[in-house]
């Protein structure tokens, strides 16, 4: 099931982000975001009851900003992810949003080429943006 992330989901995030990513936007920030925020959209997907990723989209005029996009390492390459942005595609799309834009690590070639079937392109490279490494920004537009 894919539904808007609560407050109640946080804890189950910043566990997954840690566990796969080993960086987190963290507690604080995503209070915030679930609860001062109105340009934020974060959506979670549950099986079995159970938090197994989310995605989260900061929302500016016609655009969108993707925020931070995790499944769960055991529940990887199993469609969820698939899912989950077909989904938000959908959402944002209904907020009129005709622009993606996301930053992904150089090094994560998974990631880019799941982006890529999904008709992001590479708009460019941020010199050092992860600190050691470089950032690719990838876009989609038009027709989400
Ligand atoms: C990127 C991510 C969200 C995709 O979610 P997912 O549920 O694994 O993706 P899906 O199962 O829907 O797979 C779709 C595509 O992802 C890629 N993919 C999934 N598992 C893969 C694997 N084990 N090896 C290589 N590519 C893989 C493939 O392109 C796959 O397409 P295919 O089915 O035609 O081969 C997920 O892998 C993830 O959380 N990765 C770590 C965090 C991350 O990199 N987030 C993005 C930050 S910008």
């Amino acid at each position: 099931m894919i539904r808007k992330a609560e407050i109640k989901d946080i804890f189950q995030i910043v566990s997954i982000e840690k566990k796969g990513f080993h960086q987190t936007l963290g507690e604080k920030f995503l209070y915030l975001e679930f609860t001062e925020n109105p340009d934020a959209l974060y959506y979670v997907i549950e099986q079995s009851g159970t938090v197994v990723g989310y995605l989260g989209f900061r929302l500016h005029d016609k655009s969108a900003e993707m925020m931070n996009f995790i499944i769960s390492q055991e529940y990887q390459g199993q469609g969820l992810g698939t899912q989950l942005l077909t989904y938000l595609f959908g959402v944002l799309k209904s907020h009129q949003i005709e622009k993606i834009v996301l930053e992904v690590r150089a090094s994560n070639v998974r990631a880019q080429h799941f982006y890529k079937k999904f008709n992001f392109y590479e708009s460019h490279r941020m010199k050092q943006y992860y600190g050691n490494e470089d950032g690719i920004v990838m876009v989609k537009e038009g027709d989400l």
